[in-house]
């Protein structure tokens, strides 16, 4: 059976002098497809988005996908589904429930384009998800990558999907040693990915390529030995392997953070980030990057006076958290402030709220003031001046 699938239409789409200068010949592809559908046959992972590929859930996993990794992105991914069952009932959704939902994982972009192209998908298509890469490609959040899987996975179109796990397999198999962050790069591999991709089960292969590259094709200690397709692979060959794709400068940046805990009855002040940028629209705890080398003590005093309209005494230093995001490894510590004089005014902020720990489940917020959270419960109250 898989032998028949994989052998199947291998040069569509493809001149052969093209296949012949890629090295993609016909008995290479059927060796290449062979094998990568054989191994995921025997060790695919069981994902709960592969159950039901309806074009929705293949859509918001991908788009989970996008910047997180497949263990962390299980359980949102169930609860959204709990959530919002259907495209509908995420069109119908408020763009701050959607938020709540994606809370803690980052990159919210994500949620808010989601949000905004299933309403786009309810208006202009009637609720259906349209099959074209060009219809696709025009919602937002959806590019060439996502485009291709939703059609393979979902529709049984033949398209490549290629993310940076399919760009090191085929970059290894071909031996290319570009870097795919140069223009040209990407095209070129997804060239190659769309000759590999098989007119029968396009989706199953796909994934299996994603599955390669996430389990035996690691970017820096590949599993050469166990890989399924290790004889059609140049870069083995070659022994360049670990140098495909070649590795980047970490662009990494280590920030240190703090945030202000201002209470008020049993309630602490929480700030909404401005609707546009980073974070846009979640809340936090007042605080910010410091930018330079005053004691965290007396920087958060200005940050309060000057975002707040709060003068605050620094009196005690609760806990500190560790925090990623985009390329900022971030050290944040959290003090309790006691306000001395002033009025709440926001001015980079969009709004502030006194809430309770219970509202704070309630409303999205920031990864950063969510690991915050536990050093607040534990830390005693202080005497509070209404503000
Ligand atoms: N990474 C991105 N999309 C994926 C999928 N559908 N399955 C597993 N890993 C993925």
């Amino acid at each position: 059976m898989l032998e028949s699938r994989a052998g199947k239409g291998f040069l569509e789409g493809m001149g052969s002098a093209r296949a012949e200068a890629s090295n993609l010949t016909s008995g290479r592809i059927s060796r290449i497809r062979r094998g990568v559908l054989d191994w995921y046959a025997r060790e695919k992972r069981d994902l709960p988005w592969r159950k039901r590929p309806t074009p929705y859930r293949v859509w918001v996993s991908e788009i989970l996908l996008q910047q997180t990794r497949v263990e962390t992105a299980i359980p949102y991914f169930r609860d959204l589904m709990r959530r919002f069952p259907s495209l509908r009932s995420l069109s119908r959704a408020r763009v701050d429930e959607v938020l709540m939902a994606w809370s803690g994982l980052g990159y919210y972009r994500r949620a808010r384009n989601l949000h905004q192209a299933v309403r786009e998908v309810e208006e202009r298509y009637g609720g259906k998800v349209p099959r074209s890469a060009e219809a696709l490609r025009s919602l937002p959040g959806i590019g060439d990558y996502t485009a291709g899987a939703i059609r393979s996975i979902a529709f049984g179109e033949r398209a490549a999907a290629v993310d940076g796990n399919t760009f090191r397999v085929v970059a290894r198999l071909q031996a290319y040693r570009g870097d795919p962050k140069r223009s040209g790069a990407m095209g070129r591999v997804r060239r190659w990915a769309e000759t590999l991709v098989p007119v029968r089960d396009p989706g199953v292969f796909n994934q299996a390529l994603m599955d390669l590259g996430a389990r035996i094709c690691l970017p820096r200690n590949p599993s050469c030995e166990k890989c399924p397709v290790r004889g059609s692979c140049r870069a083995r060959k070659q022994g360049l392997a670990r140098s495909i794709p070649p590795a980047s400068p970490s662009r990494s940046r280590r920030v240190r953070e703090v945030a202000a805990v201002i209470r008020r009855g049993g309630r602490v002040l929480l700030a909404r980030r401005p609707e546009k940028g980073l974070l846009g629209g979640l809340w936090e705890l007042p605080g910010g990057e410091m930018v330079d080398s005053l004691p965290e003590e007396q920087f958060l005093r200005d940050l309060t006076r000057e975002r707040l309209g709060l003068q605050v005494r620094v009196v005690k230093r609760l806990g500190e958290i560790r925090h990623s995001i985009m390329d900022r490894q971030i050290r944040g510590v959290a003090f309790d402030c006691r306000v001395e004089k002033g009025r709440l005014r926001t001015r980079v902020y969009e709004a502030c709220r006194w809430l309770s720990p219970e509202e704070i489940r309630d409303v999205p917020i920031t990864g950063a003031t969510r690991k915050y959270l536990p050093h607040l419960a534990k830390a005693a109250r202080p005497r509070e001046v209404e503000v």
